[in-house]
């Protein structure tokens, strides 16, 4: 059983995967921090927790974290068109019974990695403010974090912001940068592979269609999502990226990964959040990343499917 700590901004994929975490057998889903990136962060914290408790889960404690980029203002444009105003459009989720907790994610971050005897495995889906905030303030943390899951970046392929930068990195670049040169163990699953695990008009009306109530929520989540990226991006086809650094808790061969340099451009207006990875060592400098290279489509479909029909089986002592 793995101990994870999810750092998002919901979000629909970012509500995927948290429910995912929920029913996964070998995940304890200690916390979830919530950060602005999608929408505000007033938002995201309660799209967090509006889900979880939709969701049948009451007892996992929410926090809420940095407001805005460490050092831009939030870029609000494509997050509002992607997910909707208030970061979760589509199907109506009511309010949340539970509220987030009083501490600052940063403070929960820093005392709870500080505290654990066990190393923590840290997954992080939306901007990095939260997780780089919490290395400046304690850089002991690095040490009690097991593996570092981002989802963020594009290699190989396109960004989905500008044609360099993906969302997450290009929204607070300042702060993956912090966190790319920290030593910690990373593994980045960037749109190189999220791109390729995309759920089809088919598989959506499947989970539409099922008793199950969270089943039938994703795939009305997976409508409204679709949907945007056809009318933003030209394309009938949906990503659910943040749900494969999950998914790769849950079996780790779902997806391969390659270690390389790879760091954050800052200056550049151009390529501003660009993940630059030396593919072929040609700079020489150490590899500190661990980027994802392929992604078995199947099985994470089938993974989707299969874990939204669970109920949930809280692990909280
Ligand atoms: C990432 O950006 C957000 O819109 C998604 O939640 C995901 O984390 C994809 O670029
Ligand atoms: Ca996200």
């Amino acid at each position: 059983m793995k101990k994870v700590i999810l750092d998002c901004d919901p979000g629909h994929d970012d509500a995927i995967a948290m429910l995912l975490a929920t029913r996964a057998d070998n995940i304890d889903l200690i916390g979830v921090t919530t950060v602005a990136g999608n929408s505000e962060l007033h938002h995201t914290v309660n799209n967090a927790l509006r889900v979880l408790n939709y969701a049948d889960v009451y007892d996992i404690p929410v926090y809420a974290g940095c407001s805005k980029p460490m050092m831009r203002d939030l870029y609000r444009l494509t997050g509002a068109v992607i997910h909707g105003e208030d970061g979760l459009g589509g199907p109506e989720i009511p309010a949340p019974t539970q509220k987030p907790e009083e501490k600052h994610a940063v403070d929960y971050l820093v005392d709870t990695l500080m505290e654990s005897e066990e190393k923590i495995t840290l997954v992080a889906v939306g901007p990095l403010t939260n997780v780089a905030m919490a290395m400046i303030k304690e850089p002991r943390i690095k040490d009690k974090i097991d593996k570092l899951i981002i989802m963020g970046g594009a290699i190989i392929e396109p960004g989905n912001i500008t044609s360099a930068a993906e969302f997450n990195i290009y929204v607070d670049p300042e702060a993956a940068k912090v966190v790319f040169n920290s030593g910690v163990e990373i593994y980045l699953n960037t749109l190189d592979v999220t791109m390729k695990a995309v759920f089809l008009e088919k598989d959506i009306n499947e989970m539409v269609k099922s008793d199950n109530k969270i089943s039938k929520i994703v795939g009305e989540l997976l409508i409204f999502f679709a949907g945007t990226h056809v009318e933003h991006f030209g394309f009938l086809a949906c990503p659910i990226h943040d749900a494969l650094c999950i998914g790769q808790i849950i079996d780790p061969t779902l997806l391969s990964h390659k270690k390389v340099f790879c760091d954050v451009s800052l200056h550049d207006e151009l390529t501003l959040g660009e993940t630059v990875a030396d593919l072929w060592n040609i700079t020489g400098k150490e590899p500190n990343i661990y980027m994802a290279t392929d992604v078995d489509v199947d099985k994470f479909k089938t993974m989707i499917k299969t874990h939204m029909e669970k109920p949930y089986i809280s692990k909280q002592i």
